[in-house]
């Protein structure tokens, strides 16, 4: 960045210093205007000063402005004379509301560059006119360009290491919105480039935008989470007391919820590979890749990540939940209890070889699950995920997750063992948790066993690079009458 400082930055044609009032600026480098001395304003200030820039602050009331507020060297002017000193960018720091006070400094501004650092007071849906094409309607005669605003004070002031990197731009002038691209990449920030001005409507709103892509996941994982933790809750709690009058509310807060948890993280896992395997069943049908999923399943295709990272938290509750079972008070009275009911009835060894071998199995393929997943939050890291090649990727996403998949499905099993099998394990008429856990999951690897069958991976694998069945090609193109069998090899195609 230093060697870039070296060349010249913005404008080539800087306006006559000696058309300003304003005293001649002590450092040397481009002069940068900021209306307003606010946070943003100071903030920028700063960024602007170490980065080599001359820096020229307009305030209603220089004089009244703290002296301490802004680093030595920037300048402190009237408004007018911030806008006169700028060579070419001058930065609106102000609220949107004030923007017609500014009017008095159309002509300071012709020909100039402004930036509209807003943000949007709320969400509005795109449909209504943005703060910088009000901006761009009250200055005519300067060329207006979105930005920044997507950056906090705090983020330029600490440098762009540890806040967002990215700053989002648009503008109608190409020329403008280059100067200011390039001025991002020297204050160390990666610019976006996103066109025409009408792009600032999304641009302002940005900064409000909360998860926006995790509303769908987090509400099904929630459901999924209602629904079992009922489904429990009546099973092992309030149908024994209403029947039997059983007490067992004490397992409402830890037991129930470890029923719970381990249900919707293999739930939601297998939520998140079903997709792949009706999008397989889609294009196989179809016979054609070209034709768009419907909505919905590419709403669902595209939060796979959230929904599997969902499964990753539930998981991980389960398994320190599960590691806690022993160290209630609870788990301590129901050993000793058996033992004094082992001692009554004289059994001296109460060792079962079958349920030694479950435990062990059970726990050791849900380690080894729980692990995998583990690689794939990891990998799902932008840092960790870029430094890996499309194919990697690929490798740990779908190959290792389906042996997360297969592993978690392995425990399940493992600790369901052979209840499904006696009639006690449906007490009024409810399954136990684990067989309805599973369905979803059977369905998934199923799906995909069936899809590796050597006539329909041929199929699919021809499909995804590009090849139509007839009744798909376009009827433009003169094709022989005949209809074609597919061709036997890829060479073919
Ligand atoms: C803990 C965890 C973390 C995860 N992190 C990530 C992550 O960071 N990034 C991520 O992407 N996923 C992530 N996932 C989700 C999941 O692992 C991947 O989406 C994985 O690639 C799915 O593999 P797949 O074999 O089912 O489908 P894929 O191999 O992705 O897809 C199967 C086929 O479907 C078709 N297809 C897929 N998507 C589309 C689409 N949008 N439009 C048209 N066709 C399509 C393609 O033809 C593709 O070949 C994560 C999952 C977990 C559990
Ligand atoms: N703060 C952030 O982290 C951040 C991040 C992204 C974008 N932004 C945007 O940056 C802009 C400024 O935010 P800020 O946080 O710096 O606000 P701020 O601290 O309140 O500063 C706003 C400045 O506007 C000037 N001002 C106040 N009332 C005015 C009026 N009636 N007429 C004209 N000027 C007036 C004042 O400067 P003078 O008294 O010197 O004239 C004041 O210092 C906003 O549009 C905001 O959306 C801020
Ligand atoms: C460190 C890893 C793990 C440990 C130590 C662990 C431990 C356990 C334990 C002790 C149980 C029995 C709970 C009970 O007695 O009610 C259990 C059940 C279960 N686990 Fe895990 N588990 C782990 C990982 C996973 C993972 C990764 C999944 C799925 C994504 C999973 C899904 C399940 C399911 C569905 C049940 C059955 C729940 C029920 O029917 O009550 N587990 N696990």
């Amino acid at each position: 960045m230093q060697s870039n400082m070296k060349t010249p930055l913005l404008s080539s044609t800087p306006s006559d210093p000696s058309d300003s009032s304003a005293p001649p600026l002590s450092l040397s480098g481009p002069v940068v205007g900021i209306i307003g001395s606010g946070d943003f304003s100071r903030s920028l200030s700063i960024r602007l000063l170490s980065c080599g820039f001359r820096v020229v602050v307009g305030s209603r009331d220089p004089a009244g402005v703290g002296r301490g507020l802004f680093p030595e060297g920037v300048e402190l002017r009237s408004q007018r004379e911030a806008v006169e000193a700028a060579e070419r960018l001058v930065f609106a720091a102000i609220y949107p509301e004030h923007y017609h006070t500014l009017l008095g400094l159309r002509d300071g501004l012709t020909g100039k560059v402004l930036v509209d650092v807003s943000n949007a007071k709320s969400l509005r849906g795109g449909g209504r006119q943005s703060n910088a094409e009000r901006l761009a309607e009250l200055f005519p005669m300067s060329s207006v360009v979105k930005g920044f605003n997507t950056v906090s004070a705090w983020a330029l002031q600490v440098g762009a290491h540890d806040g967002s990197r990215q700053v989002l731009i648009c503008s109608d002038c190409s020329a403008s919105k280059a100067s200011v691209l390039q001025l991002s990449r020297h204050l160390g920030f990666s610019p976006v480039d996103l066109g025409g001005l009408c792009a600032s409507r999304d641009i302002e709103e940005a900064p409000l935008l909360l998860f926006p892509s995790w509303g769908g996941p987090m509400l099904t994982t929630f459901l999924l989470f209602l629904f079992f933790y009922a489904y429990n809750f009546m099973r092992h709690v309030l149908l024994p007391y209403l029947d039997k009058g059983e007490n067992n509310f004490y397992q409402l807060p830890l037991v129930t919820v470890n029923e719970t948890l381990p249900s919707v993280a293999l739930v939601t896992l297998a939520l998140v590979y079903l997709p792949g395997v009706f999008a397989a069943v889609l294009q196989l049908v179809r016979g054609t890749k070209y034709r768009r999923f419907p909505l919905w399943m590419d709403r669902w295709l595209c939060s796979r990540k959230q929904l599997g990272l969902l499964s990753f938290l539930c998981a991980v509750l389960h398994a320190v939940y599960s590691m806690c079972l022993t160290l209630r008070r609870a788990a301590g009275y129901t050993l000793l209890n058996a033992a004094y009911r082992q001692m009554k009835a004289g059994v001296e060894n109460s060792w079962v070889e079958k349920q030694v071998w479950r435990s062990d199995l059970y726990l050791s393929s849900g380690i080894l699950g729980f692990g995998v997943l583990a690689l794939l939050a990891i990998t799902s890291l932008p840092s960790v995920g870029n430094a890996l090649t499309w194919r990697e990727f690929t490798f740990v996403q779908s190959g290792l997750g389906y042996v997360a998949l297969t592993l978690s499905v392995t425990h399940t099993l493992f600790f369901g063992w052979d209840f499904a099998f006696y009639p006690s394990s449906y007490p009024y008429f409810l399954p136990p948790v684990f067989l309805l856990s599973l369905v979803l999951p059977c369905v998934v690897l199923v799906g995909r066993i069936l899809l590796a069958l050597p006539c329909l991976t041929f199929r699919l694998t021809k499909i995804r690079r590009g090849w139509e069945s007839r009744r798909h090609r376009p009827t433009h193109n003169p094709e022989p009458s005949v209809e074609v069998d597919p061709p036997q090899n890829f060479g073919d195609v």
